[in-house]
């Protein structure tokens, strides 16, 4: 599992191998770009917002929706990949920190509309998961979403038939991910949806209604 400087390694190469792994639909990035489209237009239901991205890397979907005037905040431990985040969007409040600790107090007394996140959250174990996505439920507003993307899985049997096809020299086994059936009693919220994506990536989303 990569810690903060092995995504600091990581960074300047990010965007040009996530692309090239998904333009060939392989794992783990089989999908990328229908994710993190489906989230922005998820976030474009309202005209203005503030959203927190957590695990924002190179800002590829944050910056996007800082263009679009949204008031953006992230939260992401690399301190390489926060410096080609802020050349992007130099108004953001980009935080660095270990979201595996908890919820950094410079963002304690902000709500936000939106709480995304995309291939992040694999590096938590279920139960720190569970925690963490409690954590940040304190900070939604009335009518708001936390929204996950990632390599994530509707049924134990459809991780399986990944795994196989992909192969175990290629398969990340220290990885932790989302399978819906069996992390979904766990969520707090009861308005929650998964949404598949490709072979290997879905969409979580749960909504705040009051
Ligand atoms: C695979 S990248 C995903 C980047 C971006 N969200 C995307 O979809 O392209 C994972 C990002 O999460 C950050 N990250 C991973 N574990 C973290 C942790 N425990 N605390 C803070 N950031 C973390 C990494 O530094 C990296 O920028």
């Amino acid at each position: 599992m990569l810690d903060n400087k092995g995504f600091d390694l990581w960074a300047d190469g990010y965007d040009e191998s996530v692309h090239l792994c998904e333009e060939n639909n392989e794992y783990p990035f089989a999908g990328y770009k229908d994710v993190l489209g489906t989230i922005y237009n998820m976030v474009h239901k309202k005209e203005k917002a503030k959203i927190l991205d957590i695990g924002f890397g190179t800002g590829v979907l944050t910056k996007k929706l800082y263009d679009d005037g949204y008031e953006i905040y992230g939260i992401d431990f690399s301190e390489k990949m926060i410096e080609i985040a802020k050349e992007k969007m130099p108004l953001a409040k980009l935080v660095q920190y270990d979201f595996s600790k908890g919820f950094p107090e410079e963002l304690e007394n902000i709500q936000f509309d939106y709480i995304i996140s995309t291939y992040a959250l694999h590096h938590l174990e279920d139960e720190t998961k569970i925690r963490f996505i409690e954590k940040v439920e304190d900070h939604l507003a009335k009518e708001s979403k936390i929204i996950i993307g990632d390599i994530a899985f509707e049924t134990r049997a459809l991780l399986e038939r990944c795994k196989a096809e992909t192969g175990k020299d290629e398969w990340d086994d220290e990885e932790i991910y989302i399978v819906f059936d069996e992390l979904k009693e766990f969520f707090p919220k009861e308005n929650v949806k998964f949404i598949a994506i490709s072979h290997c990536a879905g969409i979580i989303q749960l909504e705040k209604l009051l």
